[in-house]
């Protein structure tokens, strides 16, 4: 792939909030993706602790079921205002709801508690390492996901449905959800995105 190329893909990949339930393209498709960052996206000492799990059609919409169903204990605990869910969190996870599919993003600790034992200098930095690796599997399924046509969108409703999710889909216990992506059929345009200046961001030293 050119540099030209992987810009262009960079510069596509943009927040999508209304999504739909058309997919442009096979989910064999988005099986050979989700499989491609497995085993393609790096992890410090390449400890691979990322653990990915697809939800499709009624699998997604069933996602986002439980999240209306945690809130809704959450306003009869008193914890959520009942107007707040009604005009804000409820009408956000219906949109949720109306697209194709999320990935849910996990880490596995069991892999990262092995490498804290062997090399304790590092002991700090494996989990925040953990984080950055997982966040590059997020980057990477997201920019791929609107290459093929998809629209996008990156939620965090852990840790409030880390719990029905594991019993739902019988995910072990001590996965750690880290993200949710949402992805489907763009039904509009991303919305106007400021830049701070590139100056103020980039250095670069020793340039011809
Ligand atoms: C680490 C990270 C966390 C984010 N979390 C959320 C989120 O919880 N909910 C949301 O709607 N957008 C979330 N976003 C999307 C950002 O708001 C968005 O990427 C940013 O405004 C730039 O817009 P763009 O994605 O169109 O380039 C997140 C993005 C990143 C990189």
């Amino acid at each position: 792939m050119s540099a030209e190329a992987l810009i262009q893909a960079a510069q596509n990949r943009r927040t999508i909030y209304q999504l739909g339930k058309n997919a442009p393209v096979s989910d064999d498709k988005i099986e050979e993706l989700v499989n491609a960052a497995i085993l393609n996206v790096p992890s410090s000492f390449n400890t691979q602790s990322t653990r990915l799990v697809v939800l499709l059609k009624e699998e997604h919409d069933r996602l986002w079921d439980i999240a209306v169903k945690t809130f809704e204990g959450l306003v009869a605990a008193g914890t959520v205002p009942e107007q707040v869910f009604k005009n804000q969190t409820l009408p956000k996870l219906q949109m949720f709801k109306a697209a194709y599919g999320t990935i849910l993003f996990f880490e596995d600790p069991a892999h990262i508690q092995g490498f804290k034992d062997k090399f304790p200098t590092f002991k700090d930095h494996f989990e925040p390492w953990a984080d950055h690796s997982n966040a590059m599997h997020q980057y990477f399924l997201w920019t791929a996901l609107e290459s093929l046509g998809f629209g996008a969108n990156l939620q965090h409703y852990n840790p409030l449905i880390n719990e029905p999710v594991t019993k739902q889909w019988n995910l072990p216990a001590e996965w750690r959800l880290v993200a949710q992506l949402v992805f489907g059929s763009p039904e509009a345009q991303a919305g106007e995105k400021v830049q701070k200046p590139v100056e103020e961001r980039v250095k670069i030293f020793g340039r011809q």
